[in-house]
C-alpha cells in the first residue's frame, strides 16, 4: 500500500518517519512519503495521486480546504468543520475525513479524564479551533466557549458554542478548567501570548495545539504560575493513528509513533 502527506512547504514534516515507524512495528507492508505541492500545481492533484498509485493521504497547510472540490464524499464530522486532513481512495473514489480534532481530544482525555464536566475555553476561531470544537462537543457536556480577536469570524460557525472577545476571556479566565490556544501567536519567531493569564485559576490546564516548540510562550507562562500544561504532540500522533485506522481498519502503534517523533525532534535541537 502507498500513502503520503501533501502540503507546502512539507520538507520538515514528521509524518513520513512517524507513519513508516508504525508500518514497521506492525509488519504492515506500506510506504509513506511527503509530497510538496505548491498551490499553483494543486489542480494536478488527481493525476499526481493516480500516477503514484496512492491509496490514502494526509493534507496539511495550506491545502485542507482546497482539497474539498476533488472529493467524491465527505464524512459528516469533516463537513461540519469544512476542512479535510485525511483522504481514503477506494476504487478511485476519494473520501475526505478530519482526524485533527478527535486526535487532540483523545490525548486531552488521557491527561484530563473528567473532560465531560470541564468548562473549556478555546482561543482562536479559525479552522483548527472549529475542528477541536466539533470533536469536543461530542465529549463535553458543558457549552464550550470560543474567544477570538475578530468577532465576525463566528459568522462561518454553525456549531453551538458561547462566543466572546479575547478581552472578555481575560476577565472571565478564572471560570475555566481548560484553556486551549489554537492561534499561531507564540509559534517560532512570534513570541506573543494571546491573552493575559493574570486571572488564571490555580489548577486550570493550559494547552496549545503546537508541539514545536514544545513549550510555546503561553505554556511557559502557565507553567511558571504552577499550572499544568499540555502541548500538541499527542494531537499530531493521534491524528496520524486515526488516519491509519481509516485507511486500513487497523489500530496503530501509538507508542512507537510518539517515540519516533520525539527522537526526531531531539535530533533537531
Ligand atoms: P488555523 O486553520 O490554524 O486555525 P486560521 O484559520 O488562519 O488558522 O485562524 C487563525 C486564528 O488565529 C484566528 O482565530 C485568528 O484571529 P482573527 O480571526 O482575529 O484573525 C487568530 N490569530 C492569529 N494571530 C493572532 C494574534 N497575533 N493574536 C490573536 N489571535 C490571532
Amino acid at each position: 500500500m502507498k500513502y503520503a502527506v501533501i502540503g507546502h512547504p512539507i520538507q520538515h514534516s514528521l509524518s513520513p518517519v512517524m507513519h513508516n515507524a508504525n508500518f514497521k512495528a506492525l509488519d504492515f507492508e506500506a510506504t509513506y512519503e511527503a509530497l510538496d505541492i505548491p498551490p499553483k500545481h494543486f489542480h494536478l492533484i488527481k493525476e499526481i495521486m493516480t500516477e503514484k498509485e496512492i491509496d490514502g493521504f494526509n493534507i496539511t497547510i495550506p491545502h485542507k480546504e482546497r482539497i474539498i472540490p476533488y472529493l467524491d464524499e465527505i464524512d459528516t464530522h469533516a463537513q461540519t468543520i469544512g476542512a479535510i486532513n485525511t483522504v481514503k481512495i477506494v476504487n478511485g473514489k476519494w473520501i475526505g475525513y478530519n482526524t485533527d480534532g478527535i486526535g487532540y481530544v483523545k490525548g486531552l482525555n488521557r491527561v484530563y479524564p473528567n473532560l465531560k464536566d470541564a468548562c473549556i475555553l478555546l482561543l482562536g476561531a479559525g479552522g483548527a479551533s472549529k475542528g477541536l470544537a466539533a470533536a469536543l462537543n461530542q465529549v463535553v457536556e458543558q457549552q464550550l466557549t470560543v474567544a477570538n480577536r475578530t468577532m465576525s469570524r463566528f459568522d462561518s460557525w454553525d456549531l453551538s458554542v458561547n462566543t466572546m472577545s479575547l478581552k472578555e476571556a481575560e476577565t472571565h479566565l478564572n471560570t475555566f478548567d481548560v484553556v486551549i490556544n489554537t492561534t499561531p501567536a507564540g509559534m517560532s519567531d512570534n513570541q506573543d501570548v494571546v491573552i493575559s493569564l493574570d486571572q488564571l485559576a490555580p489548577n486550570t490546564l493550559v494547552s496549545d495545539i503546537v508541539y514545536v516548540p514544545a513549550k510555546t510562550p503561553i505554556l511557559k507562562l502557565a507553567e511558571a504560575k504552577g499550572n499544568p500544561i499540555y502541548n500538541g504532540l499527542d494531537m499530531f500522533v493521534n491524528q496520524g493513528a486515526e488516519s491509519f485506522k481509516i485507511w486500513t481498519g487497523q489500530t496503530a502503534d501509538i507508542n512507537v509513533m510518539k517515540e519516533t517523533v520525539l527522537e526526531h525532534l531531539k535530533r533537531r535541537d
